[in-house]
């Protein structure tokens, strides 16, 4: 009886909890990889029953809900955000993600997005008499978009893509740079930084604020366009309006650094924590791999054909005389390329389960963020072969860190890749070093979905919670670094120090004339 009581009361508290708050998502960054942090986010305001609206400019990639009572999924297509247009100019930025490149890649990205509030879906949606209760904005290069949180007249949490919350993020929230131990990160540099790494950070911390003041420019061009001066509050009292910023960091990703209550750590949140049941017959053939296994996959965007089939041929060659299973990811049923007993062949792999499996020794991937992470997650050292995009970057991350190794698929022969296959299945050092990654990296006192649910609900609860805003947003250059006062405290020293001299140099010279006059 008692425990009937009990389980009523949690019931009711539970429902009372949630009242579904209206929330709305803006995530019109063309990107597969952004969209789906920015969806896994919003899921958990889904989950949680709350009321919620996307729009975005990209169809949503393995879209769990629907269209509901509780859904609404807005596409601000037009021809010129059709996807094939769209994904032929990111992976022409994608491939120059070097500094050199930054800004044009933010502008670039920019004006896709400023294409999407000029469709008539866009300009209608305003229209509508909606309230929010919370704007989630995907950040990238999209500040102007903070226009659209001013119209709802609703708090605003930015949603960042990955590293730690500074630069511009930063800024927003009164987070400090402390450029002094604190890597930037395009530098690639790790922790703790020596004299000449410092004034590399240093250097490229000017540039990085120039370019900064260059995109301001831009982005106020873009908000003055849409959000009219005589109707909205200017862009930098927005920008300085953000409640929180939920970051896709983890802090044991590094570098060390301290970080305002409104940085929200969300890092790794598109990872299904919850591992499901493999499909029978992938799950009996890894549970019999007494050797161990090996999971090979080039994700999902790139085709089998994409790779020459002499490449091909080669890793079957390889991977087909190893004493362990492989699960090879491939979208041919009709052409494999061969037949062995320890090759099963895919086309639809469920990868995070996969990963989860205990017998995989192994992930050989074309390295995208996505499958890095869930194979860090999971401790899975890596071959990697990049095919486009940022895939070099994160390969070249994964060789620092030696969680794996990586190949040119253009150049890699069947020696090269038997090499680096036995070497990384049978130096110990790759596995332990992913393995404790993913130890730091699992251990939190709540996972990044609750985390990021609190706070959302935190911020609607308390109507933007400024109150944990830092003073820092509202403060300027000389005020933050305290010049002002230093050269005020500077001026009094050497007022001082002149009055010392004067009553010295007085009393001294008082005396001086008097013993001449005496000699007189
Ligand atoms: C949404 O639901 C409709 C009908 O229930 C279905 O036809 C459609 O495929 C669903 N869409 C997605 C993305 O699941
Ligand atoms: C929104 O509200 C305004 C003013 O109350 C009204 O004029 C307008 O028709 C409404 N629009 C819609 C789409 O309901
Ligand atoms: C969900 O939110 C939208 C936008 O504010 C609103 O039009 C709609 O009526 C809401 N639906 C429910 C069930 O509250
Ligand atoms: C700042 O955000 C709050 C909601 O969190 C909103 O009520 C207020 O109007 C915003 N201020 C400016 C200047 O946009
Ligand atoms: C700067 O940092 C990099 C990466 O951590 C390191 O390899 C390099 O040796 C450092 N530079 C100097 C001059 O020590």
């Amino acid at each position: 009886m008692r425990s009937i009581l009990w389980i009523l009361l949690c019931l009711t508290i539970l429902s009372a909890n949630v009242q579904g708050e209206n929330i709305l998502g803006v995530f019109t960054s063309p990107g597969k990889s952004h969209l789906i942090i920015f969806m896994s986010t919003i899921q958990t305001m889904i989950e949680r029953g709350h009321n919620v609206t996307v729009l975005t400019t990209i169809p949503i990639p393995n879209m769990k809900a629907n269209d509901s009572k509780t859904f609404r999924h807005i596409h601000l297509s037009s021809l010129d955000l059709q996807p094939s247009e769209m994904s032929k100019q990111i992976s022409a930025l994608v491939q120059e993600t070097n500094f050199n490149n930054f800004v044009k890649t933010m502008q670039v990205m920019a004006n896709l997005q400023r294409n999407a509030l000029r469709t008539e879906k866009f300009k209608q949606f305003l229209q509508e008499n909606n309230t929010f209760d919370l704007m989630l904005l995907g950040y990238f290069g999209n500040d102007y978009l903070l226009g659209i949180g001013a119209h709802f007249e609703c708090p605003v949490a930015l949603i960042t893509l990955g590293g730690p919350a500074m630069g511009p993020i930063g800024k927003f929230i009164g987070n400090p740079d402390e450029i002094s131990y604190v890597p930037s990160p395009v530098l690639g540099i790790q922790q703790p930084m020596n004299f000449l790494n410092r004034t590399k950070n240093f250097i490229i911390n000017i540039v990085q604020t120039i370019a900064q003041h260059y995109l301001d420019y831009l982005m106020n061009g873009f908000y003055e366009e849409h959000f009219p001066k005589d109707k909205y509050p200017p862009l930098s009292s927005l920008q300085q309006n953000v409640s929180i910023v939920l970051s896709n960091h983890h802090f044991s990703e590094g570098p060390i650094r301290p970080d305002v209550p409104a940085v929200v750590e969300i890092g790794g949140i598109q990872i299904n924590d919850k591992i499901s049941k493999l499909p029978d017959h992938l799950s009996k053939f890894l549970d019999n791999a007494k050797n161990g296994a090996i999971f090979f996959s080039l994700g999902s965007t790139a085709k089998s054909s994409d790779l020459s089939p002499e490449t091909i041929k080669l890793f079957f060659n390889v991977l087909s005389k190893l004493p362990q299973k492989i699960l090879w990811k491939w979208d041919d049923d009709e052409k494999t390329p061969g037949k062995s007993d320890n090759i099963l062949f895919d086309k639809w792999l469920p990868q995070n389960d996969v990963l989860a499996h205990k017998h995989i020794q192994l992930f050989i991937t074309h390295g995208g963020k996505g499958s890095v992470v869930e194979s860090q997650y999971h401790g899975v050292p890596m071959v990697v072969i990049p095919l486009f995009g940022d895939q070099t970057f994160n390969a070249k991350e994964i060789e620092e860190k030696m969680y794996g190794i990586s190949i040119n698929h253009k150049t890699v022969t069947g020696e090269e890749f038997e090499k680096v296959v036995n070497e990384v299945l049978r130096n110990k050092k790759y596995l332990t070093n992913v393995k404790l990654f993913s130890e730091l990296y699992q251990d939190r006192p709540i996972t990044a979905k609750e985390n990021a649910v609190f706070w959302m609900e935190y911020v609607i609860r308390h109507k933007g919670a400024h109150h944990l805003q830092s003073p820092a947003v509202h403060m300027n250059f000389v005020q933050l670094h305290n010049l002002d006062v230093i050269v005020v405290v500077v001026l009094l020293l050497l007022l001082l120090k002149l009055v010392i001299w004067k009553v010295f140099s007085c009393s001294w010279s008082y005396c001086k004339p008097k013993e001449k006059s005496k000699i007189q």
